[in-house]
């Protein structure tokens, strides 16, 4: 698989990581795959996926218990970014990024992994109690302890609508301004310690990181880990609409996957299914969902969340399908999402 720069991975990772949140938390069936969750890691390492992205509130706690168990012998072979400074509260996700905080969280995080490094940590949520600076000064401590290796900060949530407060979104306009405020959080940060990767939503139907966001990191020669490149499984074309799901399924509350948005979208998974058959049997509308990500920028690292193995091998394979200009062009011509957080 091609391999691309992100933070302290001098020799590079995989071009398609592996997000491991599905197989703990936010999708239906979560908690019943433990086994399966542990050969689609090794799957996906197998194949060069060599990021695998997950987080200490997954589970909680038990995303990284499972990547610690999946790398127990396979350690030296894998790029992992975790995350510090969102919990989870009794009614909703609660930010804490006081120092002392973070210096705990790290030895947990550690502890789980069952390693002595974590290659990317990256600031889940900025805490507006506490300046970002404090928070991101005592993260470049655990650098300079050994500790971590490279520091990442995340931006999605902006307008993900999975906390309270998070602004409307029509769903339809590229939106430069809305990743203003994770540009002035960046700017801070790094006048304290290296930022070396910004996480956030981009995919097919969600590419307002495009106008903003992605510029700014490929200038500084950031790396960008792309979340959700899937749309959070609906660009694969295998979701029905209608098809329900469970309650402690986000895609429960999420407003594009209502029966009537989901079935007011098909036109996006239509045009990934032409560009699809164009390469033959066997493409599927995920591969191409990934390598229009891929194709946004040698700087770009998406992470396609899969609890099944089929999964993150058929994701991996969309490291070698390249787009040609006609097929961008048609990517480009289809329809933006309907369904707002409104
Ligand atoms: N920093 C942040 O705040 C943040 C926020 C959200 C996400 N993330 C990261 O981004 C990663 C990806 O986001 P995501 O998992 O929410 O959404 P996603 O990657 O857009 O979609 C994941 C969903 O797609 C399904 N899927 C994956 N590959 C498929 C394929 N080839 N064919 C059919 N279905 C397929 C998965 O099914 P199964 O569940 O059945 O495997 C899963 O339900 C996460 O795992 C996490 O690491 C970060």
């Amino acid at each position: 698989m091609e391999r691309r720069t992100i933070g302290a991975a001098t020799l590079g990772v995989g071009a398609i990581g592996l997000g491991c949140m599905p197989m703990s938390w936010a999708y239906t069936g979560s908690r019943q795959r433990g086994e399966e969750s542990l050969r689609t890691v090794h799957t996906a390492l197998d194949l060069g996926s060599t990021l695998l992205d997950t987080a200490d509130m997954y589970g909680p706690f038990t995303n990284e218990l499972l990547v610690g168990r999946a790398l127990r012998e396979r350690r030296p072979e894998a790029f992992v970014s975790t995350k510090v400074g969102l919990l989870v509260g009794e009614q909703h996700l609660v930010a804490n990024g006081r120092p002392g905080y973070v210096r705990r969280a790290c030895d947990a995080s550690l502890r789980r992994l069952q390693t002595d490094v974590i290659d990317l940590y990256q600031l889940h949520r900025a805490d507006p109690e506490v300046p970002v600076e404090e928070t991101w000064g005592a993260m470049a401590d655990l650098v300079t302890a050994g500790k971590v290796r490279s520091l990442g900060l995340c931006a999605v949530g902006a307008r993900s609508g999975r906390r309270p407060g998070a602004r409307p979104y029509d769903g339809r306009a590229r939106d430069g301004r809305l990743h203003d405020g994770t540009i002035r959080q960046l700017e801070r940060v790094q006048q304290v310690f290296p930022v070396s990767a910004v996480e956030a939503e981009l995919s097919v139907w969600s590419p307002e990181a495009l106008d903003a966001l992605l510029p700014w990191c490929a200038a500084r020669g950031v790396g960008f880990l792309a979340a959700m490149p899937l749309g959070n499984g609906f660009l694969t074309g295998t979701l029905t609409p209608g098809g329900g799901f469970e309650p402690d399924d986000v895609r429960a509350r999420h407003p594009r996957f209502t029966a009537e948005m989901m079935a007011a979208n098909q036109p996006i998974v239509a045009g990934l299914r032409r560009v699809a058959r164009r390469h033959g049997d066997g493409v599927t509308p995920a591969q191409v969902a990934l390598a229009w990500v891929l194709s946004q920028g040698r700087h770009v690292v998406p992470v396609p969340g899969a609890k099944r193995a089929r999964w993150a091998a058929q994701n991996a394979g969309a490291a070698g399908l390249l787009l040609t200009a006609e097929d961008l062009a048609e990517v480009a011509g289809l329809p933006g999402a309907q369904g707002s957080w409104d």
